[in-house]
């Protein structure tokens, strides 16, 4: 580990304290010049830090930068995770990628403070600005077949919905397959890459990708996202998204130690969007209508079509829309 990364892990287990730079220096085996050095390192990364004479350094309270140790502190179990934070890259889901062909082990995580490439479903691309979301993918290695892999994006979405509801107190809702409203603005997509095995059929691994805007943006949203783009919080919150980040990835966890139980289910149908209204259910250029009903056990979506008959739209290349 670098001095700035073990410099990072002192200022995050002392926020609002100040530390000497002896103290430091001590610390880290090095001297205080070098903990100068480091310091000048974290505030280009855009870390506050204010230096007091007599008094030594201090992180501010109140600041939201991401960091692998600021997101540990936020997971009971670090041991599980092997977490790497990035300022900028293309895609976090193509950073873990390419990890996990160099045999990067389950529970690494890729998180970045902005995607240039932000990809998203359907082929289409992630509006990933800096510093005010939170991009993250994790790496899973599961047994399982392919028609059991849809579960991983089921279970994320209700991991997502229930960190957001326990740090903002307001109600998240999941629009079915797997984006996370608020209000009735997305404020979370999430998109899972699996790389089969030809050996066995079943999932080599799979690349959990999640996108939460935490704040606006500066400028706010592209024209063609603002009427249906939403935020988590209106202005910055202190370590927001270290703290999401860690319960994203802890809640995600604990329901995929036991995936084929579905224990994620009942939250899921609990939070389901537009249920008992008007929807469109859209199939590239082929659309009807129905009535939401709910989801079933494996998540699967139930609709009632004008006729009255009963339809089951397990997920796939479908999405939804509230019907006018
Ligand atoms: C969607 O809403 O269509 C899915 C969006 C998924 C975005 C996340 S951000 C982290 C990860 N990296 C990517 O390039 N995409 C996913």
């Amino acid at each position: 580990m670098s001095i700035k990364e073990r410099l990072t892990e002192i200022f995050e287990s002392a926020r609002g304290e100040y530390i000497s730079g002896e103290d430091i220096a001590k610390k880290l085996g090095c001297t205080r010049a070098a903990v100068g050095k480091a310091v000048k390192q974290l505030r280009n990364d855009g870390y506050r830090i204010t230096a007091v004479t007599n008094k030594g350094y201090c992180l501010e309270a109140e600041s939201d930068v991401l960091s692998s140790a600021g997101v540990q502190k936020y997971i009971k179990d670090p041991s599980e995770v092997d977490i790497r934070v990035y300022k900028s890259v293309d895609s976090t889901n193509n950073v873990l990628r390419e990890l996990a062909n160099l045999g990067a082990p389950e529970g690494t995580i890729v998180i970045s403070g902005e995607q240039t490439s932000g990809k998203g479903r359907l082929g289409r691309s992630f509006f990933s600005p800096g510093d005010t979301g939170l991009y993250m993918s994790l790496l899973l290695r599961p047994e399982m077949s392919a028609a059991n892999a849809v579960r991983i994006t089921t279970a994320a979405a209700v991991a997502v919905a229930e960190a957001v509801e326990a740090v903002s107190e307001k109600k998240a809702d999941i629009k079915w397959v797997n984006d996370v409203y608020i209000g009735g603005r997305k404020i979370c997509g999430i998109l899972t890459e699996a790389v089969f095995s030809l050996e066995n059929g079943g999932v080599d691994y799979a690349v959990l990708g999640i996108g939460v805007n935490v704040y606006s943006p500066v400028g706010g949203f592209p024209e063609d996202m603002r009427a249906t783009a939403g935020i988590v919080f209106d202005s910055p919150m202190n370590d927001m998204r270290n703290r999401l980040a860690g319960l994203i990835a802890e809640n995600f966890m604990r329901y995929y130690r036991e995936l084929d139980k579905s224990t994620f289910a009942q939250s899921y149908r609990q939070r389901l969007l537009w249920k008992g209204e008007r929807i469109n259910v859209i199939n590239g250029a082929q659309s009807f209508q129905a009535v939401l009903e709910d989801a079933d056990e494996s998540c699967a979506l139930i609709v009632r079509l004008d006729d009255g008959t009963k339809k089951v739209i397990s997920s796939g290349e479908i999405t939804i829309r509230k019907a006018k």
